[in-house]
């Protein structure tokens, strides 16, 4: 007979964020029948600053406490009609507890209860029922076929809504494409980071990082920015292009104009002294000189999360060469990810467990894009908390690749510490 792992409490509060900004922390205790135990475990709820048209709502309550951005009202929707709704429920049965979420909430898109308030819950409760069965969080959330370590896409140059500075590109990111072990990526990675400190140093730049820990110089152009990367990944001893490679989050929703039709680069318009703006089509031919020019192998969010058309374009001119990633453009929604798939509109998708509100959503997102070819990218969000929840989910879908900032800001190094021991429990200790 399946142990059922009643729901006994659950219990939200709010925390604060990477950011200083209020978020939700959920606790749900499950019970045990068999070795008669309680388990409480908790899941803290992420963040965005660029966050996409399309992402499922984020409940604040709008008040003048901390400029509105308060979430009592999340954590009351949770300590109130969520418990009422999960007590004595099977933790064990994720999609009957995200069905009941969802139940509860009764609208597409979350604002009701809030994703915020919905997510919380979902991630706690599979906690406490891994916790319960004793299997480590990935294994319970992917069975026995989790081998697979995630590549890092390392942010260690911040642009955009991350940072003051004058780099209009969100995400300059490196992935060790070539490492032996998890470790060795994290080794590689975090020591062309250090040299970039270096070298910026040495050139006047500033060293002081943006949101995802990534540093924040003014700069030129998207040009000076993968130059930099270029030296600090040859300073460091490796190939750029070939086992250190580049990626870019443009995160080009932020830079659109829709009064114009044009993508607006304010920071590269202040240091060059005129208006840059780019329309579609100089876009993508834009991304072509930088892909002929720099190792790039992956473009995140290229164009705006409304335009499809462009998107096909730029999957037609440049998905041969390119991992073109959605994030704003699907929002970890199967119903835009399947529109993707259809059109033929990007190659890989950007998971975020709270742009959609509940696990099951996000895996079946993660599962209809395996299932097409689409590469997935495990992400953070800008504003984080302590908790390491998606570096087990990335080994547990066998995602390939994630995202969670640079080397630097504990909560990004949380996950990256927590694949350090995932690794070291699945394989042993590699270097030995
Ligand atoms: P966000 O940024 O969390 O501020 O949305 C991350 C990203 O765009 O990938
Ligand atoms: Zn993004």
């Amino acid at each position: 007979m399946k142990v059922r792992l009643p729901i006994r409490e659950v219990h939200a509060r709010e925390i604060l964020d990477s950011r200083g900004n209020p978020t939700l922390e959920a606790e749900v205790t499950v019970e045990n029948p068999v070795t008669g135990e309680w388990v409480k475990k908790r899941a803290g709820v992420p963040s965005g600053a660029s966050t996409g048209q399309f992402e499922a709502v984020e409940l604040r309550d709008g008040e003048v406490r901390y400029f509105g951005l308060g979430v009592r009202r999340a954590v009351n929707n949770v300590n109130t009609k969520l418990k009422d709704a999960l007590l004595g429920q099977d933790a064990s049965c994720q999609h009957r507890i995200d069905e009941q979420i969802l139940g509860c909430d009764g609208t597409q898109n979350k604002e009701n209860l809030g994703a915020n308030a919905c997510l919380g819950v979902s991630m706690a409760a599979a906690r406490a029922a891994a916790g319960a069965l004793h299997l480590p969080l990935y294994q319970y959330l992917g069975g026995i076929y989790t081998v697979k370590l995630p590549i890092p896409m390392m942010n260690i140059l911040n642009g955009g809504k991350h940072a003051d500075n004058t780099l209009d590109f969100q995400e300059f990111m490196i992935a060790p494409a070539e490492a032996e072990s998890f470790a060795e990526g994290l080794r590689v990675c975090a020591e062309v980071y250090h040299n970039l400190k270096g070298i910026c140093k040495e050139k006047g730049l500033s060293t002081g990082v943006g949101d995802e820990g990534g540093f924040s110089p003014d700069l030129p152009d998207t040009e000076s920015a993968l130059s930099l990367l270029v030296e600090a990944i040859e300073k460091s001893g490796h190939e750029p292009g070939g086992d250190v490679k580049i990626a870019i989050d443009a995160a080009a929703s932020e830079l659109f104009d829709h009064e114009t039709g044009a993508y607006v680069f304010p920071g590269e318009s202040r240091m060059k002294g005129q208006r840059v703006a780019r329309t579609t089509q100089e876009l993508i031919g834009y991304y072509e000189s930088l892909a002929n020019r720099f190792p790039l192998f992956s473009l995140e969010d290229g164009l705006d999360e409304n335009d499809w058309d462009g998107w096909q374009e730029l999957t037609r001119r440049l998905g041969d060469r390119l991992q073109l990633v959605g994030d704003d453009l699907f929002v970890t929604n199967v119903k835009r990810l399947s529109a993707g798939i259809r059109l033929g509109a990007a190659n890989a998708i950007l998971v975020k467990v709270n742009q959609i509100g509940t696990l099951t959503e996000a895996f079946a997102a993660i599962r209809l894009a395996q299932e097409n070819g689409f590469h997935t990218v495990i992400s953070h969000r800008s504003g984080e908390t302590d908790d390491d929840f998606i570096a087990d989910i990335a080994v547990a879908v066998n995602a390939g690749q994630i995202k969670t900032g640079a080397p630097c800001r504990m909560e990004r190094v949380a996950k990256y510490n927590r694949l350090l021991r995932i690794e070291e429990e699945l394989y042993g200790e590699l270097w030995k």
